[in-house]
């Protein structure tokens, strides 16, 4: 055994802290203030990374107010075609050159609009194919006594990630969105012990379709109703890498909280 492999800890973590703006704010003086706002916490942290994931019409707006390297910026939906006709719709080509990194895919509300698996397997691959992290979102609408959500989730994860290769499986993040916990209040959020359950499910999957060491370096993220009253139970004791924010994010010191208790935790 050579000196680095005694001495070498495994590397831990960069917490992950997304927030999802969904069809907000109405214009970009509102979405440019709120983003400076979560930036000036955004560039103290050492632990966590936050990602703003803003309607597409903004992004040109926020790449040109910060360049660096402390907070990116999302997308919150793509294309998979690189280019053509296809009214209404932005390729990942078009969000590379406004500067996103991240882009969500399989969004609960997305779904809701008629998009199944197979629809968010092609943007999944279009998005890490193309050199961006891809945010998969999965969740079921309701819990069952039979298990039947288990099943569920199984498959928006496989069919998500299938064909996926090891090496671009480190450019996806799993955001774990119960539809259920989604835009409520904190009280209706996933308790920290059923998070942990999910996570602890979820990883499991991962690890059967991938190497061990590779499923476990995947962000394992939680969505739903987070707010600064939940977030610091949650991330401590719900086996999760970080959050997927969205009424708490369109308030920058909201947000800037959840952050800093994040890089807390
Ligand atoms: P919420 O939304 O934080 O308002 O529940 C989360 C999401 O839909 O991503």
């Amino acid at each position: 055994m050579g000196r680095d492999t005694i001495y070498s800890m495994p590397k831990k973590k960069q917490k992950l802290v997304i927030a999802n703006w969904k069809m907000n704010p109405q214009t970009s003086i509102e979405a440019e203030h709120i983003f400076q706002e979560i930036k000036k916490t955004a560039v103290k942290l050492k632990r966590t990374h936050a990602v703003v994931c803003s309607p597409a019409i903004f992004l040109g707006d926020l790449q040109a107010i910060y360049s660096g390297e402390k907070i990116s910026i999302g997308a919150q939906d793509v294309f998979w075609e690189k280019n053509g006709s296809y009214t209404g719709e932005v390729s990942v080509g078009q969000l590379k050159d406004s500067g996103v990194k991240y882009v969500l895919v399989g969004h609960s509300e997305r779904r809701a609009l008629g998009e199944t698996n197979e629809i968010v397997k092609n943007k999944l691959d279009a998005v890490i194919s193309s050199g961006m992290k891809a945010v998969l979102c999965i969740g079921e609408s309701e819990r069952d006594d039979h298990g039947d959500y288990l099943a569920f989730i199984t498959e928006e994860l496989r069919s998500g990630l299938a064909g996926v290769s090891p090496k671009n499986i480190k450019n996806v993040i799993v955001a774990y969105e119960p539809i259920w916990a989604i835009g409520k209040c904190k009280e209706d959020a996933m308790s920290p012990h059923d998070m942990h359950q999910m996570s602890l499910f979820i990883r499991k999957i991962l690890m059967s379709m991938f190497q061990r060491n590779i499923a476990s370096r995947v962000n394992i993220l939680y969505g739903g109703s987070v707010e600064r009253e939940n977030a610091e139970e949650l991330i401590k004791d719900g086996e999760i890498d970080g959050f997927l924010i969205g009424r708490a994010s369109l308030e920058g010191k909201h947000f800037s909280d959840i952050l800093n208790i994040v890089e807390r935790s």
